[in-house]
């Protein structure tokens, strides 16, 4: 099988580096792809615009690719598996237009969760400044102002005061946003769902927790994320059951019923509280981005059968999902700067070093200049190891961090550091 996928980061890697270990997949073509999809075994990178949706229904029907996933949410936000139904005969991994909603806009999701049961915080969406700075004041601090739409985790304020939950509303009202979704403040532990689905069936992956701040001990900015682990041991099986019960299948039957034919990733981003009740945060329409990089390491099951059933909406058929018992952990190597501004251009070395203790080095900012690996992006590369125990994977994986050099390097020295507290 020919397998086309979609984005050029860390998680696009990752899935790559997972197919290419399959029997039955014979080459890959990642769009734009980067430094490290560019010398992977069985893919090549092509060049093109990952919203160029006609260059890659062009180059699905020439290349005769019989798969397509789609790693970002922004191309699927803009309906690239509606584009690619249309146009090609091609089987897609990833949610229609409609179904994409789902992240991409916090109001119909908001919307969706309080029709359909699922838990989630106590809510309300605005259209205009004055209404939601009057619910601000209402209901009181803290709590949380989120942008409607796409915003690269850049769109929510945790407002620990009044005053600054209604600076949030009047700075997104300036920008672009003409709606916000206001929320109950939760307290607990985050955890990253990731369920496969075909639109009938869904199955979740092992669960995973990341961190989104940029500073030790989950301090500072939000990041795109800046490391992951699998399996959380937070979720034990009486816990997914209940995702399963109370948040999964009622997800997919509300998506069914608005005739939305889901299929690819349904992401549930949850806080279990103190309580042990779990509120949906957020759904993603995407595999998570570092949380992949951490969880496919584990996963035995061919990923390209997985992927070809939910698009082919043949996923009950398939015997349950096999896990190696092992514990794995991502570390996110990024620019000094980011996600402020940063520099690029730099001269990356020691990924060999690395790999020679036994981690796997996923590449999410690099590109190859004239023969050498530099660094083009705020995350640079996630480094990644699997080992029996936690501790080991942890002492493994900065063991291999700390091969790897380039000007400004920064990473976080306690990813897991909540797997001890
Ligand atoms: P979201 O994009 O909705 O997941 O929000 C980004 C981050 O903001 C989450 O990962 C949480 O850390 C935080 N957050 C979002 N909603 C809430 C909430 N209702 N209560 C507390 N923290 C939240
Ligand atoms: N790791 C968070 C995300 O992928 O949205």
């Amino acid at each position: 099988m020919k397998i086309l996928v979609v984005g050029n980061g860390g998680r696009e890697h990752a899935i790559a580096w997972k197919l290419q270990q399959s029997e039955g997949v014979e080459r890959i073509i990642c769009v734009p792809g980067n430094g490290g999809t560019a010398t992977l075994n069985k893919c090549q990178n092509l060049p093109l615009r990952i919203d160029d949706f006609q260059a890659i229904a062009q180059a699905v029907i020439e290349q005769e690719i019989s798969l397509v996933v789609v790693g970002p949410e922004l191309p699927l936000s803009l309906g690239i598996t509606d584009y690619l139904h249309k146009h090609t005969q091609v089987n897609v991994f990833g949610p229609t237009k409609l179904g994409s909603q789902i992240e991409a806009s916090k109001s119909w999701c908001k919307a969706l969760m309080q029709t359909a049961g699922i838990p989630t915080a106590s809510g309300a969406t605005f259209t205009n400044p004055r209404d939601a700075k009057s619910y601000i004041s209402a209901q009181g601090a803290p709590i949380v102002v989120k942008a409607d739409g796409l915003a690269a985790g850049k769109g929510v304020t945790v407002a620990m005061t009044i005053a600054e939950a209604q600076a949030a509303v009047d700075a997104l009202f300036q920008e672009d946003s003409n709606r916000v979704v206001i929320e109950a403040y939760l307290e607990g532990e985050e955890v990253s769902i990731l369920a496969l689905t075909d639109g009938k069936t869904i199955r979740p992956l092992l669960p995973a927790q990341d961190h989104k701040r940029i500073g030790a001990g989950d301090t500072g900015s939000n990041t795109g994320g800046m490391g992951a682990y699998a399996p959380a041991p937070l979720v034990d099986t009486s816990l997914i059951q209940k995702i399963q019960q109370q948040v999964l299948e009622p997800t997919l039957r509300a998506l069914q019923e608005r005739q939305i034919d889901y299929r690819g990733v349904l992401y549930a981003g949850l806080m279990i509280t103190p309580q042990q009740e779990i509120k949906v945060l957020e759904f993603n329409c995407r595999f998570g981005d570092p949380e992949t990089q951490a969880i496919l390491p584990l996963l035995e099951t061919p990923l390209d059968e997985l992927l070809l059933a939910c698009a082919t909406g043949k996923l009950e058929q398939l015997p349950p999902l096999q896990w190696r018992q092992e514990a794995s952990i991502c570390v996110v190597i990024a620019s000094g700067g980011y996600p402020g501004n940063y520099e690029q251009q730099k001269a990356i070395v020691g990924i060999a070093e690395a790999e020679q203790l036994g981690v796997t080095v996923f590449h999410a900012g690099t590109k190859y200049e004239e023969g050498q690996l530099v660094t083009a992006g705020g995350r640079v590369l996630n480094v990644t190891a699997t080992a029996t125990n936690f501790e080991e994977a942890i002492k493994k994986v900065y063991q291999g961090v700390d091969c790897i050099d380039f000007a400004n390097k920064y990473c976080r020295r306690d990813i897991g550091y909540r797997l001890f507290v």
